[in-house]
């Protein structure tokens, strides 16, 4: 029988198994494409969450009641009309940039952390930055004063430190492979 040990009659055992790496799904000009976009996307967030920051400490420090509405009318616009289309982009051209090039998406630790990091933020966007928004615009709308500084502050600062981390590990890269990344034979 062929490969089989004359001497024990066993088969040799197999070195631990290697995964081979799929070859890259996107082509050249699509991954500078989708980079392109990725990146641009990240950026308006990164830039749009600075303006919800500004937007929110004003609101929290003005005195003139008339700044506070209009502070946190503007954040309900960038959060209604911006935000999450911005998430999306970035997450799908990230997921696009993971799944099409040789960094896969839960092969290397900086992927696959901004991968869970970008995903928790959007819950937060739509579940914790959105209501408090709105609900500061309730209130200012009936006349009443900024229930929360936290309503306008709390969201703009977490995710900005987020996105800024984001970029950060981006360029760098750090961490190497995980676990699953080391199996995978270049
Ligand atoms: C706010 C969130 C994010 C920011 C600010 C961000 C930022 C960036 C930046 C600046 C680069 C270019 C790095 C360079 O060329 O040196 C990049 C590349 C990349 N990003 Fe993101 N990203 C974000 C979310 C994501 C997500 C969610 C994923 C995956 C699901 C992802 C996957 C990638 C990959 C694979 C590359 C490398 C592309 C390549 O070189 O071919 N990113 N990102």
């Amino acid at each position: 029988m062929s490969g089989v040990d004359t001497h024990t009659g066993q088969k040799p055992s197999k070195p631990n198994k290697q995964i081979s790496s799929p070859p890259p799904r996107l082509g050249r000009p699509a991954r500078r494409a989708a980079l392109v976009v990725h990146v641009t996307a990240s950026a308006c967030w990164l830039g749009l969450t600075l303006g919800l920051l500004a937007l929110g400490i004003t609101a929290a420090t003005t005195g003139s009641a008339r700044t506070v509405e209009a502070s946190v009318r503007a954040m309900k616009l960038f959060a209604d009309w911006l935000l999450l289309p911005v998430a999306f982009l970035t997450l799908v051209s990230g997921l696009l940039l993971s799944l099409g090039t040789k960094w896969g998406l839960a092969r290397y630790r900086w992927v696959y952390t901004k991968f869970w990091l970008t995903l928790a933020t959007t819950t937060a966007t739509v579940f914790a930055l959105r209501p408090g928004v709105d609900s500061a615009v309730t209130a200012v709308a009936a006349g009443v004063p900024l229930p929360d500084a936290g309503d306008v502050l709390f969201g703009p600062v977490v995710s900005l430190s987020a996105y800024v981390f984001m970029t950060v590990i981006s360029v760098l890269k750090p961490w190497g492979k995980t676990r699953r990344g080391k199996a995978v034979k270049p």
